[in-house]
Formats: structure tokens, C-alpha cells, sequence
């Protein structure tokens, strides 16, 4: 049921003490877990308040990430849609070519604090695993990645990437062989290897602190979005898109404008091959219901017995069949809608942005882009669409081209 939006004071206010954004999120761990969770908060905790950490962040920001990332008027998009102003915030121009290597820095800072000597990652389209190799190799720091073997396939440039970077990557061949598997054997690792390792989460799932601690970190995107639009337009923008695989750059851009109501919030789910039509999608929101999985209570794809069902899209990044806790709540209170787009929509958002911006997106953010394109011609022309462009296609060109039937050293 969804809660009235208008009786929430604030949407600051989660989570709460023990991780709870409403009825979602928590800690759902094992006691082997349960003191380095704490210790986790407890030094985040301590971080938070302290100058000379956020002083650190801010320089690897800017000197090593590229901060802050451009926010791009679209007109040509603009133009061949005819209705709102479309903007871009460019968080694929990062360094690693999208927004993961904003939470990754404040993670390894905060492992060096705690004197970790060992860092593991789960990842699923492998952009989280090679910002965390590439800090890791930034700082000396062994790193070994958890990839599903179907990801390793689908993502084979980032796989070896990581792997010039010095990682270690772990194929993980257990159920589809995607993120929620490559999660699991990240946890199995983190359990066995408790004293000397530090898990370095890439999305806002997991046991609490990661959740608000990863969307503190990717609330950067926010924070320069409200600003570069005032400068551009001297005003907040109208809605807000981002896509969603555990949704971490959606919290990150969402999240500095939950409290100015004015602002439409729109997250944007998988629908792999039709949310209504198939089961083949990554729709948690729109197709699932509450359960607890990886640590935390949220929205997940499930079966009649409580068994995580196998997500399905086309994209890595989005494979997941949870969703970040906060989300759920946003989704409960009616602050946020949710939406699915398919792999097809996906595909053409694809084509355009290529066509129409010269710009070559992941097909994650293709997901946004595609509702963009849905809504926009029926917008008035003032009206600003900020949607996250948070991440760049090299990864995804072999995808794209098996897709669309393409044979890659054609010259057609
Ligand atoms: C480019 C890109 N966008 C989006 C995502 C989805 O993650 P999140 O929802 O946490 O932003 C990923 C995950 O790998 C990704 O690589």
C-alpha cells in the first residue's frame, strides 16, 4: 500500500538506529558477521564527522576521478523529441567510465582506516570491479572480484581490465551465474576471511551501514547536479531519472533532492523481456514483493516458497533481482515511481544517443534513457528531465552487436 509522501517530515531521517529505512533494510547477518558490521559503522561513523577524510575524498575526487562530472544540455536529443529540455549528468566521463569508483574511494579509505590488508567485490557488468581494482591498485591493496561466469562472458573487456589492474577474478559458476550468485560467494569469502578482509560493496544493498554509507558516497552525483542546474537553468529541475540495478546511481542522484517536492523522482527497473508478458526481467519493484536477502529486508524476485527466482536482462549491471532497501521505502512512501523498460527499448535508446549525441552509452543507463524517451515528447518544452548517464558503452559494444544481429568486422 502506498503511504501518503505528505506525512513524512523529512526523507533525511532514514535509516534509522538498526539500518531500517521503514520496514526495509536492517541487518540480517551471521554472528561471525555481526562485530565487523559493527566496526564498519562505527568507523564510518567516525569518518563522517571528520574533516581530514572528506578532505581526502574531495582531492581523489577531483585529481584522480575527474570531478565534478560535466551536466550536459542534450539539444539534439532535445530537439528530435520535441518536448522537455533533456539533460545528461555525465558520470561515464568518470575515470573507469561510470559512477562506481565514487563509493569504491570512500570504501578502501575507510578499509585503510580500519587496517584491512585484504579487499573482495561482487560484481555484475564488472564496472564495479574494476574501480575497486583500480583503487586497490591506486594503493597497493590485493583485490579479488566475485564475477558470475555468465558476466564473465558478457563483460570480457572488463574482465580483463581487472586483470591488468592486478586483481584476481573469481568466476562463480552457481545458479545463473550473475551479480546476486557473485554476491553470495563474496559473503562465503568475507565469513571465512573475517579479521583481515573488508568487503567493498557496490551497490546500496547489503547488512546496514552499506546501504546509507554507499548512498552517502554516490550522493556526490546529487550534490553537483543541484548546483551545475542552478548555474544552467537558476532552478531545480522538474524530474529526475535514473536506472536501477541495486541503485546506487539512482540513490546518488536522488537522494540530495528527496526533501525538495516539487522535484518527480522516476527509478527505472529491467523488464529483460516484458514484466507482464515473461518472467525473464529484473523488475524487483514492479514484479516482487518483500524478503530478505544479502543482509537486508527489500523488495526481491521470489517464488511462492520464498526462493529467489533468476533475474534476466541484458544488461549486467541492471541482472539483479533486489533492489537497494531504500528504494523500497521510497517506492512504499510514494516519493519515488518505478518503471521497467525492456531489453528492446534498451536497445534503441542505444541507437539514438549514439546517433543523436554522439555519445556511447552502457546499457544500463540505456534503461533511463529509453523511459526519457517515453515521456519527453509529451512535456511541455520548459520542463527538465536530468537523467544519469552513468556509464560509458566500451563494455557493451559485443553485446549490442550479437543483439542487433551485426557482425563486428563488417564495414556495413
Ligand atoms: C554503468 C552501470 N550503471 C548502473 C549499474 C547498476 O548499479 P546501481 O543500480 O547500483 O547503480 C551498473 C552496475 O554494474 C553499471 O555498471
Amino acid at each position: 500500500m502506498t503511504m501518503d509522501q505528505n506525512l513524512i517530515n523529512s526523507f533525511f531521517s532514514v535509516p534509522d538506529e538498526s539500518g531500517c529505512f521503514g520496514k526495509f533494510g536492517g541487518r540480517f547477518v551471521s554472528e561471525t558477521l555481526m562485530p565487523l558490521i559493527l566496526d564498519l559503522e562505527e568507523e564510518y561513523n567516525r569518518a563522517k564527522d571528520d574533516e581530514s577524510f572528506w578532505n581526502q575524498m574531495d582531492y581523489l575526487w577531483k585529481h584522480y576521478v575527474g570531478r565534478p562530472s560535466p551536466l550536459y544540455f542534450a539539444e539534439r536529443l532535445t530537439d528530435y523529441l520535441g518536448g522537455a529540455r533533456i539533460y545528461f549528468k555525465r558520470d561515464e566521463l568518470n575515470h573507469t567510465g561510470a559512477h562506481k569508483i565514487n563509493n569504491v574511494l570512500g570504501q578502501i579509505l575507510l578499509a585503510m582506516r580500519m587496517g584491512k590488508t585484504r579487499i573482495i567485490a561482487e560484481t555484475g557488468a564488472g564496472q564495479h570491479g574494476v574501480a575497486t581494482a583500480t583503487v586497490c591498485a591506486r594503493f597497493g591493496l590485493p583485490c579479488i572480484v566475485y564475477m558470475g561466469t555468465h558476466d564473465v562472458e558478457r563483460q570480457a573487456p572488463n574482465v580483463f581490465r581487472m586483470k591488468l589492474l592486478g586483481a584476481e577474478v573469481v568466476p562463480v559458476t552457481s545458479g545463473r551465474g550473475t551479480l546476486k550468485d557473485a554476491m553470495n560467494d563474496a559473503l562465503r569469502d568475507w565469513v571465512t576471511n573475517v579479521n583481515n578482509t573488508f568487503y567493498c560493496i557496490g551497490t546500496v544493498a547489503g547488512p546496514h551501514p552499506y546501504p546509507a554509507m554507499v548512498r552517502d558516497f554516490q550522493s556526490i552525483i546529487g550534490k553537483e547536479t543541484k548546483s551545475q542546474m542552478m548555474e544552467m537553468e537558476g532552478r531545480l529541475p522538474d524530474t529526475l531519472i535514473a536506472a536501477i540495478g541495486g541503485g546506487s546511481n539512482a540513490m546518488g542522484l536522488f537522494h540530495p533532492f528527496l526533501d525538495d517536492r516539487s522535484v518527480d523522482i522516476i527509478g527505472v527497473e529491467a523488464g529483460g523481456k516484458g514484466v507482464d508478458e515473461t518472467m525473464q526481467h529484473c523488475a524487483s519493484l514492479t514484479g516482487g514483493r518483500p524478503g530478505v536477502l544479502h543482509g537486508n529486508r527489500t523488495y526481491l524476485l521470489q517464488d511462492l516458497d520464498g526462493q529467489i527466482l533468476e533475474g534476466f536482462s541484458i544488461s549486467a549491471g541492471l541482472d539483479y533481482p533486489g533492489i537497494g532497501p531504500e528504494h523500497s521505502w521510497l517506492h512504499e512512501t510514494g516519493r519515488a515511481s518505478y518503471v521497467s523498460i525492456t531489453d528492446e527499448e534498451a536497445l534503441q535508446a542505444f541507437q539514438v544517443c549514439c546517433e543523436q549525441e554522439g555519445i556511447i552509452p552502457a546499457l544500463e543507463p540505456c534503461h533511463a534513457l529509453a523511459h526519457v524517451m517515453k515521456i519527453t515528447g509529451d512535456l511541455p518544452k520548459d520542463h527538465i528531465i536530468c537523467m544519469n548517464m552513468c556509464g560509458r558503452g566500451d563494455k557493451d559494444i559485443f553485446t549490442v552487436a550479437r543483439a542487433l544481429g551485426i557482425e563486428m568486422a563488417s564495414s556495413d
